[in-house]
């Protein structure tokens, strides 16, 4: 079956919440303070919530979800996040992550492969995905020196960086010319997305 590529990015979307929500959920077994367990659960429950909001965006437009597992791109961020050992690199990696989500968002929702109304709803997308870097900047700040949040938070932007050229670079490569386009835009922007903390 030919996807769409609005199906096909809504899809990633659906997955890659699940996924955030999954990993996220993982560490709230691990951690011994509370405070940081309570964080960690309304992040957890709010990517689940996002996939059901991704899902739901998917129903309406008559499709339904399919298991994708990208090994394209050669995820280094996704296998540094999962070789994780403690909780303050894991929310330097998290917060690597999340920062991009709005800039990547607010490229992708300037393409012109959506259907009617989706320019609204990835607004409020990235509306609701900004505390997500608001806690997590907040947490480490708080709990940890400046030279050691620099220098781990630098490690995961660096290779979060490169996954996500990666994965650019596989668009342009890719047989979908919205991709392409996608991906080219990208690559030429990313000299835009700032790497600091
Ligand atoms: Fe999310
Ligand atoms: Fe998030």
């Amino acid at each position: 079956m030919q996807y769409t590529t609005e199906f096909k990015i809504l899809n990633d979307y659906f997955w890659a919440e699940m996924a955030a929500g999954l990993v996220i959920g993982k560490w709230l077994r691990r951690v011994e303070s509370f405070e940081l367990a309570d964080k960690l659960l309304a992040h957890t429950q709010e990517e689940f919530e996002h996939a059901q909001f991704w899902k739901q965006r998917i129903l309406e437009l008559g499709m339904e979800p399919i298991q994708v597992h990208h090994i394209e791109g050669k995820p280094n961020y996704f296998i540094y996040l999962n070789s994780i050992k403690t909780i303050e690199e894991f929310l330097c990696a998290v917060h690597a992550y999340e920062k991009r989500i709005p800039w990547h968002l607010n490229l992708e929702k300037t393409m012109d492969f959506w259907s009617p109304g989706n320019d609204v709803i990835m607004t409020e997308m990235i509306r609701q995905e900004l505390p997500h870097i608001g806690w997590v900047k907040e947490y480490l700040t708080s709990h940890y020196t400046p030279s050691f949040i620099e220098q781990t938070f630098f490690k995961a932007s660096l290779i979060e960086n490169q996954t996500y050229l990666e994965m650019m670079k596989w668009y342009i490569n890719s047989d979908d010319k919205n991709l392409q386009k996608l991906g080219s835009q990208a690559l030429l922007k990313a000299g835009t997305f700032s790497l600091s903390f």
